[in-house]
């Protein structure tokens, strides 16, 4: 795994814009996976930057999204499309016909789900998949407990994540309950994953992600499996770490 601390969320915005930039300009038919939430946000303003002031190409690129709500059409203001139209698809030049994400409207979700997976593998897998971290250790809506080698499918949100949510919706019956998502082992057969996270609310899932055992009750440390691995972390979301990760290699913080 190569481990990056950086000082705050604005390096870590940039590293990681430094990171996709470049895999955009080494093969910009790239194949890149989405997340949305909060920590991307950084790194998707950089992207416009570099797409509005420097004539970054976004339109060989095919885009898959790692998740999305059920019951919400693309449209509605939480819903994971109308978050990536607005926070970066509509601002650079993508190719409509070449973004996926999942569709929470589907009639048929579990042959939706199968065709995502199949959409995938026409496009030749993910080159570089974008990630955050729950403070629970999920990754995209994998949440504790998903099985570690799962694929495309619709899953149960957490009380606590619907809990969370409520506060958006003035319908509470529009509060998902259900989402369609990429499965463990989907997000793992990317070439690269780039997991960020930012802040003391992420420190302990860090922990667990990197230094303690492999295991289902923390989907994330998945990562430790994978054979290109980079995690972006800031000061404060690598605070809990008793390893100082460099070059790949992790050295004990108090092995003087
Ligand atoms: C979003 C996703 C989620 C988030 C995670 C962190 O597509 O898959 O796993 O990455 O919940 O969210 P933030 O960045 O808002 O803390």
């Amino acid at each position: 795994m190569l481990v990056e601390v950086v000082d705050n969320y604005e390096s870590l915005s940039a590293r990681a814009a430094e990171v996709v930039i470049q895999q955009i300009r080494k093969k910009p038919d790239s194949t890149i996976g989405f997340a949305t939430g909060g920590t991307p946000k950084g790194l998707y303003d950089r992207l416009i930057q570099a797409h509005q002031e420097r004539g970054l190409d976004f339109s060989k690129l095919t885009t898959f999204n790692l998740d999305e709500y059920v019951g919400l059409p693309p449209e509605h203001e939480q819903s994971y499309a109308h978050y990536m139209w607005s926070n970066l698809f509509d601002h650079v030049n993508v190719t409509e016909s070449r973004v996926h994400i999942p569709h929470g409207m589907a009639d048929d979700i579990d042959e939706h789900c199968q065709w995502y997976e199949r959409r995938i593998q026409e496009a030749g897998g993910i080159d570089l998949q974008i990630l955050g971290i729950g403070a629970n250790g999920h990754i995209a809506f994998n949440e504790p407990g998903s099985s570690l080698g799962s694929r495309t499918r619709i899953k149960t949100l957490t009380s606590k994540t619907v809990e969370d949510n409520a506060r958006y919706f003035e319908d509470p019956d529009m509060v998902p309950e259900y989402a369609i998502t990429m499965g463990v082992g989907t997000i793992m057969e990317a070439e690269e994953v780039l997991l960020l996270a930012s802040g003391e609310r992420k420190s302990r899932a860090i922990k667990k992600t990197l230094e303690g055992p492999l295991t289902a009750m923390v989907p994330a440390s998945m990562v430790q499996m994978h054979r290109f691995a980079h995690v972006v972390l800031d000061e404060e979301a690598a605070s809990r770490l008793d390893y100082r990760h460099h070059h790949g290699i992790a050295e004990p913080k108090d092995d003087a």
